[in-house]
């Protein structure tokens, strides 16, 4: 039986420790270990099967100095941090000495932010140092929002599980590069891009040049199920070309078009927030259900919805591990 529960104090001591912790976050549960220990950090890859060149976020109390975790940190990311932390936004900064080489991937770069969770901030607070942690799922899976979904992944191969129960936001925090001169969107998530640019300015794209990044490849945030992503004009014809057991992942107010739909609904909340809040709990639904094809309809672009058609483009990618870093 996997250790569960809300006890803090022994969370923080395991962590110290060199255990492995994982946590309700605003975005999603994380997998956590002391970001200042190789060793500790090193079983986060073993359980997580995640190569080790990928880098962890490190997490870090509301009270934490940006400067004991990052060098040249740029003013950019002193506003940025100011404005949106605790939040879902994570900024990749040059790396302090503080954090070990292992959670970084042997990167000079780190990722960083304060989570807005109330349990996680209780958590880090008792610790006293920063957290490295990925989101608690096996490497490719959906990210769990739920402690539930935590123990289905990860089983006994985690020291203790902290339960704040469900995650609010639903999806990862936005991942925005602050190391290389103008600040690039590498991974749109629980903070708007619109929120962002209005104290950034206009966000550059991740190009080549970009530091290679798991939740960037094709195929990451796939359930067992196939997945293909439509808008909404072209769910009802993608419904009726699938075969064996078939979904429709769409907002409520939209099933009233398709009368005749030969498909189980899964009908989410209208709004994006509401959408991106309930989309990982529904795909394990689906897959839990042995649901075999789900057919997701994208959401417009604006606020959350950047991220949720994303992550709905991601899980209908080319599957792990057929992508271009299988290792
Ligand atoms: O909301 C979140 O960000 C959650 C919660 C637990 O905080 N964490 C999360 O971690 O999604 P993970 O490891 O599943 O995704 C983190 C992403 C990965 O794509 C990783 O490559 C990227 O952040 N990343 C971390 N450090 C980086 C760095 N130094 N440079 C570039 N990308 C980095
Ligand atoms: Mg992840």
């Amino acid at each position: 039986m996997t250790a569960r529960g809300g006890d803090v104090a022994r969370a923080a001591a395991l962590l110290s420790a060199g255990g492995l912790v994982a946590f309700p976050t605003e975005t999603v549960y994380g997998l956590g270990a002391d970001a200042a220990r190789e060793d500790a950090v090193a079983r986060i890859f073993e359980v997580k099967g995640r190569p080790r060149a990928h880098p962890l976020i490190v997490h870090l109390a509301p009270e934490a100095r940006l400067d004991d975790w990052a060098i040249e940190v740029p003013e950019l990311a002193r506003r940025l941090a100011a404005a949106a932390w605790p939040g879902p936004l994570t900024l990749i900064l040059r790396k302090g000495p503080r954090v070990a080489a292992a959670t970084t991937g042997g990167a000079d770069t780190v990722g960083l932010r304060v989570p807005a969770h109330p349990l996680a901030q209780a958590l880090l607070r008792a610790f006293g140092g920063g957290v490295a942690a990925p989101s608690a799922n096996r490497f490719g899976a959906v990210s769990p929002t739920t402690a539930d979904h935590v123990v289905a992944d990860l089983g006994g191969d985690v020291d203790y599980v902290l339960d704040g129960g469900a995650c609010e936001v639903g999806v990862e925090s936005t991942i925005v590069d602050l190391s290389r001169g103008r600040p690039v969107l590498l991974r749109p998530g629980g903070m708007p891009r619109e929120a962002i640019e209005a104290i950034a300015g206009p966000l550059a794209e991740a190009d080549a040049r970009a530091p290679a990044a798991p939740g960037t490849l094709e195929g990451h945030y796939a359930p067992r199920a196939q997945v293909i992503a439509v808008s909404l004009d072209e769910v009802a014809a993608a419904a009726e070309a699938a075969s064996g057991r078939v979904a429709v992942l769409a907002p409520a107010s939209a099933f009233a078009r398709w009368p005749g739909l030969r498909a189980r609904a899964y009908p989410l909340p209208d709004d994006a927030a509401g959408m991106a809040h309930a989309l990982y709990a529904a795909l394990r639904e689906l897959d839990a259900a042995g649901v075999d094809v789900v057919i997701a309809a994208l959401p417009p672009a604006a606020g959350l919805g950047e991220a949720v058609g994303d992550r709905l483009r991601r899980a209908a990618g080319p599957r792990w591990p057929r992508s271009r870093e299988s290792e």
